[in-house]
């Protein structure tokens, strides 16, 4: 049967498996999908051995997204942009193609999922590490208004801002030059969620009506989901739905079909 799985390390909490076994059954394709503990400087033979036991694609998580980059043959345009591999895939002719999803992933939870247009739209986004760095070509496709991209460390936010200059009207700043401006969608890129931290931003950045979405997600509202609410965001989201659709077009590179996704975030959701 062909094999699938995540490579990352740590890797016990991923949900990838439930999630692919989900798309599996309702597509009716024969397929396995595991979660693999990777040793930190042992990913390529990792990846070698894993094709040698049928091993026909991949997803990547952190920390090997650089190393996955670097191990593929050919890159999509978005991975060249995100300089970061999440999905890899093996070709008939035995090379090895990598692309990210994670864009495309965000991009079609607001859009599609939470009917959130980015179009026309004032955009922040908060961080400037790889997380953001992945989806921000995902985001300027859709023609926002402006993209703002604000970091702890400003000159991170200014370099990636030019990174992306030519793909739409983005900039960058520190967290503290952010001032009154308002915005119709706030994303949260940090890994501050994760130790339960809050980006240091005003109290002013929602426009009437905005929406908020945090990258990350967890059994119960993250910290910057419950100050957005304090603070007159509209609408307030995680990213669990991001998570499953970075993986629905990881399934579609794979096997040329796109699973429904809608009922799948609700059987994640309700196993969190
Ligand atoms: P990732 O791959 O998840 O993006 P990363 O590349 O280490 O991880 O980037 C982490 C991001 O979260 C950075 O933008 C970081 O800000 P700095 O560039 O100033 O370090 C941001 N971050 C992490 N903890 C934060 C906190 N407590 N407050 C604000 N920003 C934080």
């Amino acid at each position: 049967m062909d094999h699938y799985a995540v490579f990352g390390n740590p890797i016990k909490h991923s949900r990838s498996p439930q999630i692919h076994a989900l798309f599996a059954k309702q597509t009716d394709q024969e397929l396995i999908y595991t979660a693999e503990l990777v040793e930190i400087g042992h990913f390529d033979e990792a990846v070698t051995g894993f094709i040698e036991n049928n091993g026909k694609g991949l997803n990547i998580t952190v920390p090997f997204k650089e190393d996955a980059w670097r191990l593929a043959d050919r890159h999509s345009e978005r991975a060249k942009r995100a300089g970061a591999v999440n999905t890899l895939k093996l070709e008939e002719d035995g090379s090895l193609y990598g692309d990210t999803t994670d864009g495309t992933g965000l991009v079609n939870d607001l859009v599609l999922n939470h009917h959130v247009p980015i179009k026309d739209k004032n955009v922040l986004i908060i961080g400037a590490g790889g997380a953001v760095r992945g989806v921000l070509q995902a985001i300027l496709q859709q023609q926002p208004a402006s993209l703002l991209v604000a970091n702890r460390t400003a000159e991170k936010a200014v370099q990636l801002s030019h990174d992306f200059s030519d793909l739409g009207n983005i900039s960058g700043c520190g967290l503290d030059e952010i001032n009154d401006r308002r915005f119709d969608i706030v994303i949260n890129g940090t890994s501050a969620s994760l130790q339960g931290d809050l980006p240091p931003i005003p109290e002013t950045v929602f426009d009437e009506h905005a929406c908020s979405y945090d990258m990350m997600y967890a059994d119960q509202a993250t910290v910057f989901m419950r100050w957005s609410k304090d603070n007159g965001a509209a609408q307030v989201f995680d990213g669990l739905g991001m998570l499953v659709e970075q993986a629905a077009e990881a399934f579609y590179i794979w096997r040329g079909i796109r699973p429904e996704t809608l009922s799948v975030i609700g059987q994640i959701r309700d196993s969190l």
